[in-house]
């Protein structure tokens, strides 16, 4: 497994490799057409960018030197969504699924973000997307919600699918969940 450092062209073209190869068999990782060189280029551009902050990575993984798979955490904005880190475009090229580099991969993000401090881990997943479900579940998340109709393929419309893990929780946290009160809470007008 390798962090993303500098960009060079054959980490450009082993990534597009690997997203080309997902995307044609309609995986759902947030391209709808294959991406060129070039698209593939100025997103790890985008993600050597964020990595310097320190609140992201996309993590690498080479089978016999070669990348077969990647994955990406980001934390959120500094502020009150900072503690929250988001797991994405998590993916393994077709010829090597099935031998536990998801695996790898998402436990590798999930010890990222966990040494980086967060608390809370987010993810999407499309709904008909079992496979990746079923693998997030295996790394401990669960599902917290469901946006129906939230991805549109052409005429097709499909659930997008919210997991989280906790990770940890400070000491001193108080937990107020959803009960009214608190800041930034207001009273629905029947309670008052
Ligand atoms: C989802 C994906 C990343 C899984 O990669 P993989 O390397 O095949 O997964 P692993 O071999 O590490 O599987 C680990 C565990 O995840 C679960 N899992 C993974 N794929 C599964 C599938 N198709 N069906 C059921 N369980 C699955 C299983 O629990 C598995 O453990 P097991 O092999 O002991 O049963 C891969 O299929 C992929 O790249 N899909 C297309 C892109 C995509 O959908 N990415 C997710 C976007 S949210």
């Amino acid at each position: 497994m390798q962090w993303l450092g500098e960009v060079d062209d054959q980490t450009t073209l082993e990534v597009h490799r690997v997203v080309s190869a997902v995307v044609a068999l309609g995986g759902a990782v947030g391209w709808l057409q294959i991406p060129t060189l070039v698209d593939i280029g100025q997103w790890l551009g985008g993600w050597r960018a964020a990595v310097t902050t320190k609140r992201a990575g996309l993590v690498l993984c080479r089978v016999d030197g070669q990348i077969q798979a990647l994955g990406g955490w980001q934390a959120g904005r500094e502020g009150a969504m900072g503690h929250v880190a988001e797991l994405t475009k998590v993916m393994v090229h077709p010829g090597t699924r099935g031998l536990g580099l998801g695996r790898l991969v998402v436990d590798t993000l999930i010890d990222r973000a966990d040494s980086s401090g967060a608390e809370l881990l987010t993810l999407g997943v499309r709904g008909n997307n079992h496979g990746a479900r079923a693998l997030y579940e295996a790394c401990g998340f669960t599902t917290w919600g469901v946006l129906p109709n939230g991805v549109a393929v052409d005429h097709h419309r499909f659930d997008i699918v919210r997991m989280s893990r906790q990770l940890r929780l400070p000491a001193d946290a108080v937990i107020h969940g959803s009960r009214a009160g608190g800041v930034g809470g207001s009273p629905a007008r029947h309670d008052e």
